[in-house]
C-alpha cells in the first residue's frame, strides 16, 4: 500500500501548522530569528478563523482610565475559576500591552479615542482595582479586530519570508521515540503528499467547535492538531471545559460580539425584564460568559424565553445612538441583518448561548512547549513540539476564558514560541532522513478513508456526533445525560469502521477531507465527554446540576485524557494547577496613567 503513495520531502528548521493569529505570530517570530520557517495551512491564511474575532484584544494600556496588569491578572485567574496556571497568566497579562503596541506598529488599524490613542471597550469579567467594577480594557478595531490583526500578521510574515504551503491539509506528526521530527500533509489542489522534516513543529490548529451542532466556529475548526496529538499517544488537557458564548444569533449560531454589551447593549426575557440584574447585580450584562450563558438558559428553562417557542432571548442595542453603532459595531449590524433579518437600530437581535471556544487542548507551558506526564514528572517537555493559540491549553483560561483574552493569548504566546524557538533551534542544522516506517501509518489512515466502502456516509456520523454533544454535553450537565453522551459518542466511534466515502481521487477530494476532519473530531468528542463525566463538581464552563459547588479540595487540578485510537477508550490522569506566579514581585504600586 505504502508504495502506492510517494512523498515530496521538505526540510525546514521550523514548521508551523496553522495560519491564524497564533500560527502567523509564531512563524513571524521564528523567521525574525533567522530560522527557515514553513507555515502549512488548510485554508488561505487570511481565511483562518481568527478573521471572525470581533470585539477585541485585552491589554492593560490604561487609555480610558487607570489600569494595571495585576488587575488584568486577577480578573483572569478569577475568570478561570482558579483552574488557570498563574505563572502563565502573569506572563500573558504582563506581556499584553507590548504585544498590542507591536501590532499597532505593524499596522493594525485600531479604533481611536479623541486623543488618538487605541480605543478600549468594556468586556465581561474585566475589572479595575481587583474586582471593584467594570473597566475598558479591550482594544478594538471596530468589531473586526481579528480581521485587522490577521491581515497585518500575514503581511508581516510575507515581509519576513515565511514560506507558505497554502491548502495543505496536515495529516499527522512524525514521532520518533517520544520526540517530534516533522509533519505530513496532503496538498489539496493537486493531490500530492508532503513530508516536512523539522527541528521544531508548532501546532497552531485552533479549536474543535465543530464537534457541536451549533457553534460560532468556522467549518474548518476541527481541532486537527489536537487529534494528531491523540494519535501520537499524547494527552489533551481540560477538554471538559467548553465555552458557550451568550450571544450567538438564534438559529444560525453566528457570533454577535460581547462588545455590544460593552457598548451598552443588554439582554431581556419575554417579560421585557433585564434579568441579568437579578443574577449578577453588580456586573449585570457584563458578567463573565459562563454566568451569562447559564442565566439565559435558566430564563428559557423557566418559561421566560422569547419567540413563539419561548426558546431564545433578546439582545437590545436599539437604544444606542445609530452613529455609535455605525462606527463601532458595523460588522454585527450586517450579520444581524443577514442572519436574523433585524435592523439593530430598531429591533432586538434574537440570541442563544452557542459553543464558542475550547479552554482545553494541548498541554503547554508559557514558552509554547508541549507537555505530557511521565511518571512523577507532571511537566515533561515533548522534544521538537510546541502548541499555541486555541489548540493549546497553557493554561491561562482554566475553566472559563474571559472575552478578548483569546486574541491576547494568540499574539503573546505566538511571540513566546518564536522566542523559545530562537533559543533551542539551530539555523540549518542537519536533520536525519525520516524512515518510511514513521510515516507509513499516516498513509494507511489516509488510504483507509479514501477507499472506505462501508454503509454509513460521513455526514450521517458527523450529525449523530454533533447532536449528542449539543444535547448531552451542554451548558448544564448531569450524570445521566453525560453517561448517555458517553454511550452515544462511543456508538458513533464504533461506526467509523463502517464509514463510506465515494470519491476515490486525490485532487480536491472534499469527501475524503471531511472524513479525515470528522475522524479528528470524534476522538476529541470522546475525550471531552469522558472528561466531563469524570469531574463531579461545577467550575467555570463545566456546570453540573448534580454537583453545583466548586470542590477545590479534590478537583483544583487539570484533567489529562489519552485516547486509544483503536478502541475509542479514554484514560484519565491529572496535573496540578500552577498556583505560583513567575515572580516574587508582590509589591503593589497603585497605577498611574502609564506612558509607554
Ligand atoms: O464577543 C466577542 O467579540 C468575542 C471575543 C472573544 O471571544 O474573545
Amino acid at each position: 500500500m505504502a508504495s502506492a503513495y510517494k512523498f515530496v520531502d521538505h526540510v525546514y528548521d521550523v514548521v508551523v501548522v496553522g495560519a491564524g493569529g497564533s500560527g502567523l505570530r509564531a512563524a513571524l517570530g521564528c523567521a525574525q530569528a533567522g530560522l527557515k520557517t514553513a507555515c502549512v495551512s488548510k485554508v488561505f491564511p487570511t481565511r483562518s478563523h481568527t478573521v471572525a474575532a470581533q470585539g477585541g484584544i485585552s491589554a492593560s494600556l490604561g487609555n480610558m482610565g487607570a489600569d494595571d496588569w495585576r488587575w488584568h491578572m486577577y480578573d483572569t485567574v478569577k475568570g478561570s475559576d482558579w483552574l488557570g496556571d498563574q505563572d502563565a497568566i502573569e506572563y500573558l497579562t504582563r506581556n499584553a500591552p507590548a504585544a498590542v503596541y507591536e501590532l499597532e506598529h505593524w499596522g493594525v488599524p485600531f479604533s481611536r479615542t479623541d486623543e488618538g490613542k487605541i480605543y478600549q471597550r468594556a468586556f465581561g469579567g474585566m475589572t479595575k482595582n481587583f474586582g471593584e467594577g467594570p473597566i475598558q480594557r479591550t482594544c478594538a478595531a471596530a468589531d473586526r479586530t481579528g480581521h485587522a490583526i490577521l491581515h497585518t500578521l500575514y503581511g508581516q510574515s510575507l515581509r519576513r519570508s515565511v514560506e507558505f504551503f497554502t491548502e495543505y491539509f496536515a495529516l499527522d506528526l512524525i514521532m520518533d521515540e517520544g520526540a517530534c521530527r516533522g509533519v505530513t500533509a496532503w496538498k489539496l489542489d493537486d493531490g500530492t503528499l508532503h513530508r516536512f522534516s523539522a527541528q521544531l513543529v508548532i501546532l497552531a490548529t485552533g479549536g474543535y467547535g465543530r464537534a457541536y451542532l451549533s457553534c460560532t466556529s468556522a467549518h474548518t475548526c476541527t481541532g486537527d492538531g489536537n487529534a494528531m496529538i491523540l494519535r501520537a499517544g499524547l494527552p489533551l488537557q481540560d477538554m471538559e471545559f467548553v465555552q458557550f458564548h451568550p450571544t450567538g444569533i438564534y438559529g444560525a449560531g453566528v457570533l454577535i460580539t460581547e462588545g455590544v454589551r460593552g457598548e451598552g447593549g443588554y439582554l431581556t426575557n419575554s417579560e421585557g425584564e433585564r434579568f441579568m440584574e437579578r443574577y449578577a447585580p453588580s456586573a449585570k450584562d457584563l458578567a463573565s460568559r459562563d454566568v451569562v450563558s447559564r442565566s439565559m438558559t435558566v430564563e428559557i428553562k423557566e418559561g421566560r424565553g422569547v419567540g413563539p417557542n419561548k426558546d431564545h432571548i433578546f439582545l437590545h442595542l436599539d437604544h444606542l445612538d445609530p452613529a455609535v453603532i455605525h462606527e463601532r459595531l458595523p460588522g454585527i449590524s450586517e450579520s444581524a441583518r443577514i442572519f436574523a433579518g433585524v435592523d439593530v437600530t430598531k429591533e432586538p437581535i434574537p440570541v442563544l448561548p452557542t459553543v464558542h471556544y475550547n479552554m482545553g487542548g494541548i498541554p503547554a507551558n508559557y514558552h509554547g512547549e508541549v507537555l505530557t506526564k511521565v511518571g512523577e514528572d507532571n511537566d515533561h517537555v515533548v522534544p521538537g513540539l510546541m502548541a499555541v493559540g486555541e489548540a493549546a491549553c497553557v493554561s491561562i483560561h482554566g475553566a472559563n476564558r474571559l472575552g478578548s483574552n483569546s486574541l491576547t493569548d494568540l499574539v503573546v504566546f505566538g511571540r513566546a514560541a518564536g522566542l523559545r524557538a530562537a533559543e533551542i533551534v539551530k539555523p540549518g542544522e542537519a536533520q536525519r532522513d525520516i524512515p518510511d516506517s514513521l510515516t507509513d501509518p499516516h498513509l494507511a489512515r489516509l488510504d483507509r478513508f479514501r477507499n472506505a466502502s462501508g454503509s454509513t456516509p460521513t455526514s450521517t456520523l458527523r450529525m449523530e456526533m454533533q447532536k449528542a454533544m449539543q444535547e448531552d454535553v451542554a451548558v448544564f450537565r448531569i450524570d445521566d445525560t453525560l453517561q448517555q453522551g458517553v454511550k452515544r459518542i462511543a456508538d458513533v466511534y464504533d461506526k467509523v469502521a463502517d464509514i463510506r466515502t465515494t470519491d476515490r481521487g486525490m485532487i480536491w477530494n472534499t469527501d475524503l477531507m471531511e472524513t479525515l476532519e470528522f475522524d479528528n473530531l470524534i476522538g476529541q468528542a470522546a475525550v471531552t465527554v469522558n472528561s466531563a463525566v469524570n469531574r463531579p463538581e461545577s467550575r467555570g464552563a463545566h456546570a453540573r446540576d448534580d454537583y453545583p459547588d466548586r470542590n477545590d479540595a479534590e478537583w483544583m487540578k487539570h484533567t489529562l485524557a489519552w485516547l486509544d485510537a483503536g478502541t475509542g477508550k479514554v484514560s484519565i490522569d491529572y496535573r496540578p494547577v500552577h498556583t505560583y506566579t513567575m515572580t516574587n514581585d508582590v509589591s503593589y504600586i497603585p497605577p498611574k496613567r502609564r506612558v509607554y
